[in-house]
């Protein structure tokens, strides 16, 4: 068989088992078992597959059918405009979440000197985007789940930014350090009726800690945000990711705290996602 017959067969088989890219996914596993890009892979369909290959290429389908998300497929998932490892102790970065990055990125410029909180880091692909692009900044990472920050010290690592950065393993509720110019988090806001609502592809497979919130999906930003007061300096930012039915409950919440609501941002779907708040009390 040659790559374009192989790529027929493995979409096929995909499309069967309902994952909605088989053709992309199709492509991306067969360029991963050759070693080589989707777009190498594509201009190379006439070539022919060796038998080891063809069997390696049905391991990666058999595990995409069982709905494994492509990017724990490949431990890597790209955020920002960078590439993070990723396991299944962290929840796989979404497009989203990038939000915060850029929110961010406003807020300062390129010789601010600011010290940054990352609350529930998982990858660390919030803080370690900033800092790639904030020089002189710098950052704290904490993290409830020692697995996934063994994750996040290993991008720090890959970006270079071991030097910048401190990694702790603990509950934002014990957190008592330091003071901040900026926290950005985007922490777990599911709650226990959506949760089982949710994908196969993240129930069966993204950590739950990552994920859960308690019966309203507010339990972790409840914590965030009363932790924030004390660990944020006057005029400190607080920029949150949540989930698009809280706004209105999460706004009354940071008022009622000594925060003024600076600005709201919508993702995709113009759901209000990212919220961008100043410590004033
Ligand atoms: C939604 S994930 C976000 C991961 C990463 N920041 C991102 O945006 O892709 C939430 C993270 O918060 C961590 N977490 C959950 N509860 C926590 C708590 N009470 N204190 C600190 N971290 C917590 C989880 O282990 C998980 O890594």
């Amino acid at each position: 068989m040659n790559n374009l017959e192989v790529i027929n067969y493995g979409s096929k088989i995909l499309k069967l088992n309902n994952i909605d890219s088989y053709n992309l996914d199709s492509e991306l596993l067969l360029a991963k078992v050759l070693n080589t890009t989707r777009e190498n892979l594509l201009i190379n369909l006439e070539n022919d597959i060796k038998l080891n290959i063809f069997n390696n290429f049905l391991k990666l389908l058999e595990r995409r059918i069982k709905k494994e998300p492509i990017a724990y497929i490949f431990n890597k998932k790209e955020f920002w405009k960078y590439k993070f490892k990723v396991n299944k102790d962290v929840l796989i970065p979404r497009p989203e979440t990038e939000i915060i990055v850029n929110e961010t990125l406003k807020l300062t410029n390129a010789k601010s000197r600011k010290n940054f909180l990352d609350v529930g880091t998982g990858s660390g692909c919030i803080i370690l985007s900033i800092l790639k692009e904030r020089s002189n900044c710098k950052g704290t990472a904490i993290d409830i789940c020692k697995k996934a920050l063994k994750v996040a010290i290993s991008n720090a690592k890959m970006h270079h930014l071991e030097n910048k950065i401190k990694f702790v393993n603990i509950d934002i509720d014990k957190f008592n350090h330091y003071k901040y110019d900026f926290i950005v988090s985007n922490p777990p806001y599911i709650n226990n009726v959506d949760l089982k609502r949710l994908g196969s592809n993240v129930r069966l497979y993204e950590p739950l800690v990552a994920l859960k919130a308690g019966v309203d999906g507010l339990s972790e930003i409840k914590k965030l945000i009363l932790k924030s007061k004390k660990l944020l300096k006057k005029n400190g930012k607080l920029v949150i990711e949540i989930g698009h039915q809280q706004i209105k409950f999460i706004t009354y919440l940071l008022k009622k705290n000594g925060f003024y609501v600076n600005k709201i941002c919508n993702d995709i779907q113009l759901h209000p996602r990212v919220i961008i708040s100043t410590n004033i009390s």
